[in-house]
């Protein structure tokens, strides 16, 4: 099973019985580590409340396409936008139809129309309506357009009558949306991704740091993970908690970075250097605390060894990815790095006083030889999922190019 920590999922509720194990799908997703929000129908609102709802997943429900007061929080569009995933469980005969015209009408279907998350429907209906040619030709129109279909389930149904058309367990449905998220992108393949700052000793009690989070770097090593890469994340101090499926090794300075991420480097195959790493460290570091009784005190810096272009000079190098941290001209300083460090992709942010480091949204402007792709403003677990998209197809690209050169 993939990890739902962090992801963000929309279930759409339709009027059916099996409705009532909507709210138990809410708190199943909750405790795997998703934030949900509902979207129901009118009909849906016949078989359970909307304030059940509202309680199980600690949002308000959304039910109405033009609500003004709906429309000025989280609208249509903010909503489609917000998602990771989409579930619509129970899906209903009717919604599926409505699905497959692209209507959009009403709230779901129009949601459904406007994300470019994934989406997938938990079909439960009458085992004659799920048989009859209608239903069977809307599914297919469906599934055509990339949309997952989950069941339905076999047995004995709330009508009395038996056969295909139960919607699958809450437990199961769980599962199968954590899936949603293991695209296999990056299967069979090594990633190391540095993170963090580093901390560059002066005394036992104080240091030399950058501002970093350290978000950004767990989350691309997760979407790594989620991509089916084996991810080894080299991580500075930070406070987060290590990622699922990934092994962690944590380091200080960047010298014990530097070492750590060159020793697995070598025999990956995507290096990815997020972490904010301290440039300089102290010439000396004092075994005991300095004590302020000079009224002025020189401190002597020394360069601290560059990782990312170290990786990049390793024989054979992997595919090496930095990141940059800009205020001014992004793209002529991130193109700058590119041919300076001699890496195949930088991924360049504009970053402030009250931009980038601490907060929870990036954007990034990813800059190649001979190709520049932008990123928009997005969460960065989001964000660091587009990344990854990215970086497998330019890497299959590039190795792509590899064994033509060699068979030409
Ligand atoms: N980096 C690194 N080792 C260093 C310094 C930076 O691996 N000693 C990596 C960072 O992880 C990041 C990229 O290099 O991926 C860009 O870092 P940045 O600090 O912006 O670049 P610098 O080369 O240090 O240039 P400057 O500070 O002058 O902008």
């Amino acid at each position: 099973m993939g990890t739902l920590i962090n992801k963000r999922l929309l279930l759409g509720v339709t009027g059916g019985i099996a409705a009532y194990k909507s709210a138990d799908i809410v708190r199943r997703l909750r405790e795997a580590g998703a934030e949900v929000r509902v979207i129901m129908s009118p009909s849906a609102t016949e078989f359970i409340t909307p304030l059940t709802m509202q309680a199980v997943s600690g949002h308000p429900v959304h039910q109405h396409l033009l609500d003004t007061g709906a429309e000025s929080g989280m609208g249509h569009i903010e909503l489609a936008r917000w998602a990771d995933a989409v579930l619509v469980a129970p899906a209903s005969a009717n919604f599926l139809a409505r699905l497959a015209q692209g209507r959009a009408d009403d709230l779901l279907s129009t949601v459904c129309l406007a994300t470019e998350a994934p989406i997938a429907v938990a079909p439960a209906m009458n085992q004659q309506m799920w048989n009859n040619n209608a239903t069977q030709s809307n599914l297919a129109a469906v599934n055509k357009n990339g949309i997952k279909i989950f069941g339905p389930g076999e047995g004995s149904q709330a009508c009395g009558e038996v056969g295909p058309g139960r919607m699958l367990e809450p437990a199961d449905l769980v599962t199968l949306t954590s899936e949603l998220f293991a695209t296999g992108e990056l299967a069979g393949l090594t990633v190391v991704v540095t993170a963090g700052p580093t901390w560059e000793a002066i005394d036992p009690v104080r240091g030399l740091t950058n501002r970093s989070s350290g978000k950004m770097g767990y989350a691309v090593a997760e979407a790594a993970a989620e991509a089916g890469a084996k991810v080894i994340l080299v991580s500075g101090p930070t406070t987060l908690t290590e990622p699922e499926r990934v092994r962690t090794i944590r380091v200080t300075s960047a010298q014990q970075m530097h070492d750590a991420a060159l020793a697995q480097a070598a025999t990956a195959n995507i290096f990815i250097g997020v972490a904010a790493v301290a440039d300089y460290r102290p010439a000396q570091t004092a075994s005991k605390k300095i004590k302020k009784t000079a009224e002025r005190i020189t401190l002597e810096l020394v360069r601290n060894p560059d990782i990312l272009a170290d990786v990049a000079a390793l024989k054979p190098a992997p595919f090496t990815v930095g990141f940059a941290a800009e205020t001014d001209n992004i793209e002529a300083q991130a193109r700058q790095k590119l041919e300076s460090k001699k890496i195949n992709l930088i991924a360049a942010n504009r970053v402030g006083l009250d931009l980038g480091f601490e907060s929870d949204e990036n954007s990034l402007l990813l800059v190649e030889h001979g190709q520049v792709t932008e990123l928009p403003a997005q969460p960065k677990p989001k964000l660091a999922r587009a990344l990854i998209r990215h970086v497998a197809a330019s890497y299959r690209a590039r190795s792509g190019a590899e064994i033509y050169q060699l068979r030409s």
